[in-house]
């Protein structure tokens, strides 16, 4: 008797015969429809999301108004190269993301499609305005797959056999505080890591060859860690000191995931670059550089840019996207999504030594898992225990971290209470079976 496969299983088979190996996969979903928080699979089976397609659906999936905008745009025109015939979309989405995201007196903003563009544009950008060349980047960094992004890309798991690199991109530490700080307090860390920072001065790179730091206020693969407020503060003083432009990556933190447009604007240290994607398009491929008007437009014509640059499709998803997330107050959301996230995570790291730390800004919240209560021995085997039994139970989670050891929530910010208090109680069920299992 021949064994019936479920829709979701003969999809993967397909997938397995005709996709390339190397295509990344978290794990076995499928989708048919999804909307708001909630996934329907090729089944029919209804899933929550708690990865919003890795940090893309802040306003849910297919919120009204931004579909109808879509198909509005869709009947009017779909392309024309914004280099070839310009069109009002893409330079309304400039004016609106100014105005959002202010780089002191004026700033400017250009348009790509992914993040990993957005990241090679500010750099090409930074090196036109600076005439220097070297970028400094950080452990643990994700900035993309690209050939210049893959270079900043820290772990080495994305970037195998793909060398040789960019040159005159050197890698510093990351302020970890949880992983780096036993011992210390706040302020001796991150005075020691400043020094750290000034003395590579000496030892990893001449300063005044320096174009631009790009860095994730908080950064999103690499675990949700977010940068101590001083070292931030000491990194920009450091970037005037030398001339140097900070370029901030907010390209998983953006559009209302932290209860801000951006990450910076908590910290309240202004870069002079920025870049964001993901949720700023809620599903369609757009990005933005936004930067001081001064920097941005040192960049050469047709230096920067490409045939697709801006959609039209893309640009019009965007705007219904933040003028939703505005109406709705998405910023606010965010802040109670997070204070649920993070009441729940604590009851449960009380409980367990599992549990070395939770975290999170807003609602970018994490739980890492490391063996013995010790940061540096992270648990990738029970984080991927526990990620494999919440999709058999339902819900969609992802997990984070070089070592794989932490699982991230980016649920849509639109979902319900219950759904996410449901979700949140899988998460918990699944930690302590997973948990109770190993013992
Ligand atoms: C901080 C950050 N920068 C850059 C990227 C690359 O974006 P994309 O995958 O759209 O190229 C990502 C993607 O996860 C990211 O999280």
């Amino acid at each position: 008797m021949s064994k019936t496969i479920t829709k979701s299983q003969a999809l993967f088979e397909r997938r397995k015969n005709a996709v390339a190996n190397g295509v990344g996969v978290f794990n076995s979903a499928t989708v048919k429809e999804a909307k708001g928080a909630i996934i329907i699979d090729e089944d029919g089976n209804e899933l929550i999301d708690f990865a919003g397609g890795i940090g893309v659906v802040n306003a849910g999936h297919c919120p009204a108004p931004v579909v109808q905008a879509i198909k509005d745009q869709a009947d009017k025109y779909l392309h024309t190269s914004f280099n070839v015939v310009t069109y009002e979309p893409y330079i309304e989405l400039c004016e609106v993301l100014c105005d959002i995201l202010p780089h002191g007196e004026r700033t400017k903003a250009m348009l790509v499609s992914t993040g990993a563009e957005a990241v090679e544009n500010a750099i090409k950008i930074a090196r036109q305005a600076t005439k220097k060349q070297g970028i400094i980047c950080f452990t643990d960094a994700y900035h993309g797959r690209t050939m210049m992004a893959m270079t900043l890309t820290s772990k080495i798991d994305y970037k195998i056999d793909c060398g040789p690199f960019s040159p005159e991109v050197y890698r510093i530490p990351f302020p970890n505080f949880y992983r780096y700080g036993k011992g210390k307090s706040l302020d001796d860390f991150v005075e020691s890591s400043l020094s750290e920072l000034h003395a590579s001065c000496k030892n990893l790179f001449d300063p005044n060859s320096i174009a631009a730091v790009i860095i994730e206020p908080i950064q999103g693969e690499g675990g949700f860690y977010a940068v101590p407020k001083k070292y931030f503060d000491g990194l920009r003083e450091f970037c005037d000191e030398y001339g140097i432009l900070l370029i901030a990556d907010e390209i998983q933190s953006g559009f209302a995931r932290t209860g801000n447009w951006a990450s910076w604007q908590h910290y309240k240290v202004q870069p002079d670059l920025s870049t964001y994607a993901k949720s700023l398009g809620s599903g369609l491929p757009i990005a933005a550089v936004v930067g001081r008007a001064e920097v941005m437009d040192a960049a050469a014509g047709g230096t920067i840019g490409g045939t697709y640059i801006g959609s039209p499709l893309a640009c019009a998803a965007a705007l219904a996207t933040i003028q939703y997330m505005k109406d709705i107050n998405l910023n606010e959301r965010a802040i109670e999504v997070g204070n649920i996230i993070m009441n729940r995570f604590e009851k449960i790291k009380q409980q367990f030594t599992e549990v070395g730390d939770i975290r999170g800004v807003g609602a970018m919240n994490a739980i890492e898992f490391v063996k013995n209560g010790d940061p540096n021995h992270p648990d990738a085997e029970l984080c991927g225990a526990i990620v494999k039994g919440c999709l058999e139970n339902g819900l969609i989670v992802i997990s984070a971290g070089t070592y794989k050891n932490i699982i991230r929530i980016l649920s849509p910010l639109v979902i319900e209470d219950d759904l996410l208090n449901k979700g949140l109680d899988i998460i918990e069920n699944q930690i302590i079976e997973k948990i109770k299992l190993k013992i």
